[in-house]
């Protein structure tokens, strides 16, 4: 099965590029960039790894960020993500970022797009694999700040398919940023948000009703109310699960007790991601294994994901049939 998962075409639909930053990486900006870090060494970086919660979690991921200050910075941070999407047959990827992360401290949005945009043309033309940019608004800033950031960044709108929305969920339900959504939407973005992660059930109803999303970033929550899962059974609804980070950041213990197989059971429209792979211990080929293994899912299941993934990317028609060649080939 770790051979199949290996070679298996595989399209990520979830994950935070700040997600992606190693330790290793992180320290080599630290240095070239003179910052201090509150660790002495790679090992302990990964050994500070235990959370409790999201917000846990956030606290050290946004710390982490603060060693990304230049163009190159993005551009190495990028580019060590999508040399991994290649040694681990990942064909296509939508990355998310954040980009109020770095305007809030003084770095110009358009370092951060610039370096990431270098990286992506690289990998399209090194690589062979395609690959999208979702910008995410921080749900526990205000909606001016979002507001803000959407403007600064429409200059820059070729180098976005979507607009998405992250961070800390609870207390922050989507609604908070319905006026913001409506001004995407009039300019043509897809829509994703996170919702149902930590959050209740009604913030993902929220997220497909008030905000008009195409996705569900984790969604796992909706297994708390039957009339939304089969709302969102009926509607195909993509939920866009990440194994690995659940089970890190508390939401199921083991991921023996992740509710993957109830999602399935009740014919939800199935990703899986690696959400913070450098942060939750594994990458794509890791969560795939990660369930495979604990919930023994044959090898349909397994490209069934690929295909609901390909199915709802955010591709042209001619990149989507291609995929789907790519997978029927393997
Ligand atoms: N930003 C990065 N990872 C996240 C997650 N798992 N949930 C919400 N916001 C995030
Ligand atoms: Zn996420």
């Amino acid at each position: 099965m770790e051979q199949f998962i290996d070679t298996l075409p595989k399209v990520e639909l979830h994950v935070h590029l700040e997600g992606t930053l190693e330790p290793a990486l992180m320290f080599r900006l630290a240095e070239r960039n003179g910052i201090d870090l509150p660790y002495p060494d790679v090992d302990s970086v990964r050994a500070a790894y235990e959370f409790k919660d999201l917000q846990s979690f956030l606290n050290l991921y946004y710390n982490g960020a603060r060693v990304l200050q230049t163009e190159q910075d993005f551009y190495d941070l990028t580019w060590a993500y999508l040399r991994r999407c290649a040694d681990e047959n990942v064909v296509h990827t939508e990355m998310f970022f954040d980009p109020q992360t770095h305007t809030e401290r003084g770095i110009p949005f358009e370092t951060v797009v610039r370096g990431i945009a270098r990286a992506r043309a690289d990998a399209e033309a090194q690589l062979g694999l395609s690959t999208g940019l979702i910008l995410c608004f921080l749900r526990d800033l205000s909606e001016e700040s979002a507001i803000e950031t959407f403007r600064t960044a429409l200059p820059w709108r070729e180098h976005f398919v979507g607009i998405g929305l992250d961070s800390a969920e609870t207390g922050h339900p989507p609604e908070k940023f319905e006026r913001v959504f409506a001004m995407v939407r009039d300019e043509g973005f897809h829509i994703v948000a996170h919702a149902g992660e930590e959050g209740p059930p009604e913030y993902i109803w929220q997220a497909v009703r008030r905000l008009g999303v195409e996705r569900v970033d984790h969604g796992v929550q909706c297994t708390g109310d039957a009339e939304l899962v089969e709302h969102l059974r009926r509607a195909q609804t993509p939920l866009t699960v990440c194994p690995l980070a659940n089970v890190k950041l508390k939401v199921f213990d083991r991921i023996e007790e992740h509710n993957l197989p109830r999602l399935l059971e009740a014919g939800l429209k199935v990703t899986i991601n690696s959400d913070d792979p450098a942060y939750f211990g594994g990458y794509m080929n890791a969560n795939f294994r990660a369930v495979a293994q604990a919930f023994d899912l044959d090898r349909d299941t397994l490209r069934g994901f690929t295909r609901n993934a390909i199915d709802t990317a955010f591709v042209d028609d001619q990149r989507r049939r291609e995929l789907y060649a790519l997978l029927d080939a393997a």
